[in-house]
């Protein structure tokens, strides 16, 4: 009794938080098992996620001045995260295969499976209903949250009931460290990353032009016009895909590198230069006004930088702005595009009886 009115409070306030007016939408089911966790630490560092799509819908960090802003683009209420119009997969964890799987097919152990397609004819982020779009269930974890799927056997398209889970940690570092792991009953493959925007302005901010990035690679994947790779890693060498050096995201977008025009601007594919296996720093982010950096640290082999250049002003975010062309940026740490067409890149088959385990980290500070 006294369990199910603390739950009933606890919801109740959770509802608060996340929307206004709550409304059961066609493709979710359990309302009531959406929930939104807070993590803070001791430098008054608040992260939010929802087990709707293990979203991160709000990262607020101190600037140089200490004062603190919202980094992360992304909404106020639950039903938006539902209906978002153009899919922008906010915050949300992307797969069963994240990025792009060329005409949705790809083949396993001589056998062909065919995928949803969703981005044109391609294969994109899981699919008509990826992991972003599925209730996930919660479990607290010491200074975080671990949330659990179960996708089933044929789910989209792919092969295997595949158990997923992620735990989000937040440490006194002001570091948000996401821990991957998965097991299946069939062979599949599995790709999964975090598709935080970014803006370490604050969200609603107008671009991310103007912020500084550094990559850690000196290879890329160019695409084709779907953005499916050519199979090529070409030098990022005399390229405006070079980012060895920390560099201001706008400097080389006017470039008339085809490349930029495929992607409409940066939707590529980094492939890192790695010491060795292990977790390594891909990426650092810097933007001077605020002092604020990100790094970002991963056991993944690659990392897709996209420059936001869907957003078009159309999708209004938590602080009431809308979110205008370039206004966020994501670094989704993973293995490159169309990984399982490509039998000679790191190979993204998860088998019965092996575990997939992957870290990224979100590490924050300034400067
Ligand atoms: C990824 C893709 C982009 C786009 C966004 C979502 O980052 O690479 O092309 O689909 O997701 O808008």
């Amino acid at each position: 009794m006294a369990t199910s009115l603390i739950r009933r409070l606890f919801l109740l306030v959770v509802t608060a938080i996340m929307t206004c007016c709550i409304a059961p939408a066609a493709e979710v089911s359990d309302f009531d098992s959406i929930n939104l966790y807070t993590l803070t630490n001791q430098n008054n560092m608040v992260v939010k996620i929802t087990n709707y799509g293990a979203t991160i819908t709000s990262i607020i960090v101190p600037d140089r001045n200490g004062d603190m802003a919202d980094v992360a683009l992304g909404y106020d209420n639950v039903e938006s995260y539902i209906n978002a119009a153009n899919r922008p997969y906010f915050g949300s964890v992307v797969g069963r295969y994240g990025n792009r799987i060329a005409q949705g097919q790809f083949t396993l152990d001589g056998k062909e499976y065919t995928l949803a397609t969703n981005d044109g004819e391609n294969h994109l982020h899981g699919g008509q209903m990826g992991f972003d779009k599925v209730v996930w269930d919660a479990e607290r974890v010491d200074n975080g949250v671990k949330m659990t799927y179960r996708a089933r056997d044929g789910e989209e398209g792919y092969p295997g009931n595949l158990t997923l889970s992620v735990s989000y940690t937040l440490t006194n570092e002001n570091a948000i460290v996401m821990h991957y792991e998965a097991t299946t009953d069939k062979p599949t493959v599995v790709n999964v990353t975090n598709h935080t925007y970014f803006n370490l302005a604050g969200e609603g901010e107008p671009t991310i032009n103007d912020h500084i990035l550094r990559i850690n690679a000196s290879k890329f994947t160019p695409v084709d016009s779907g953005l499916i790779p050519t199979g090529e890693l070409r030098d990022v060498a005399g390229t405006p895909f070079d980012f060895r050096a920390p560099k201001p995201i706008g400097r080389d977008l006017q470039s008339n590198d085809p490349q930029l025009q495929h992607g409409l601007g940066y939707d590529h594919n980094w492939v890192l230069d790695r010491e060795e296996a292990g977790l390594e720093l891909a990426a650092t982010l810097y933007e001077a006004h605020s002092g604020r950096v990100l790094d970002v640290l991963t056991t993944e082999p690659a990392i897709q930088f996209y420059g936001g250049n869907f957003l078009n002003g159309n999708l209004i975010g938590k602080s009431g702005k809308p979110y205008q062309h370039r206004s966020g940026l994501c670094l989704e740490t993973q293995h490159s595009p169309d990984s399982p067409n490509r039998p000679e890149w790191p190979s993204t088959t998860l088998r019965p009886g092996e575990k997939y385990e992957t870290t990224t980290v979100y590490r924050f500070g300034v400067k």
